[in-house]
């Protein structure tokens, strides 16, 4: 099993996967509709025996503090691994890789949407500790699941901040 950068080639395998990950096509369009907006920051692939068994997308995301200050950095979706090859340290090798190769880019952090369960394991905390809020949840519904991680040496910013993604990921 290896872990290395996507290229076109994987495109297809990428697909299968993540239809049969989620429950619907919405994650496959997605990652579509971002590589053609140019918005494909990194995508990473586990690769076992020639078949793509594990993949992860990291796209720009921008915060706004409510005074106008703008911060840029990077989101983690979608990612998702082979029912068949889960529970096996796959998904937490993608994050780590993707997260080391974005430190050294000088990313200063990452957001996720997710399970807190799950993305605590990698060092994300709720995004409500630096009142980050995510703009898809206006009212604080979900914000135990919009996670936040900074990467290196970064501290995480002080002010507020309202988080948006690319429009793709409104079709989601
Ligand atoms: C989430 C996912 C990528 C994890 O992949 P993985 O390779 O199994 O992850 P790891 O092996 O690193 O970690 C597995 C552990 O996380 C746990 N876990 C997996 N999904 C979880 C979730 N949603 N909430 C809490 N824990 C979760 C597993 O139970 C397992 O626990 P264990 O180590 O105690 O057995 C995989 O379950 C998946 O593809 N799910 C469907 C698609 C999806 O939901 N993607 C994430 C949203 S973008």
């Amino acid at each position: 099993m290896q872990i290395r950068a996507a290229d076109e080639a994987d495109y297809p395998g990428i697909d299968s996967l993540l239809k049969s990950a989620f429950p619907g096509p919405e994650e496959a369009r997605l990652v579509v509709c971002l590589r053609a907006a140019d918005q494909d920051t990194l995508e990473l692939v586990a690769e076992d025996h020639g078949r793509i068994v594990g993949t992860i997308f990291f796209s720009p995301v921008q915060a706004l503090s409510p005074a106008g200050t703008e911060f840029y950095g990077i989101g983690l979706a979608p990612m998702a691994v082979t029912a068949e090859h889960q529970k096996r340290g796959i998904g937490s090798a993608l994050i780590e890789h993707g997260l080391t190769f974005l430190t050294t880019l000088g990313v200063p952090w990452c957001v996720v949407l997710g399970d807190p369960a799950y993305y605590s394991r990698s060092g994300f905390q709720p995004a409500s500790v630096i009142n980050w809020r995510w703009d898809g949840d206006p009212e604080g519904d979900h914000a135990e699941a919009f996670m936040i991680k900074p990467l290196g040496n970064h501290a995480l910013p002080d002010q507020a901040a309202l988080v948006s993604y690319h429009p793709a990921f409104e079709t989601v």
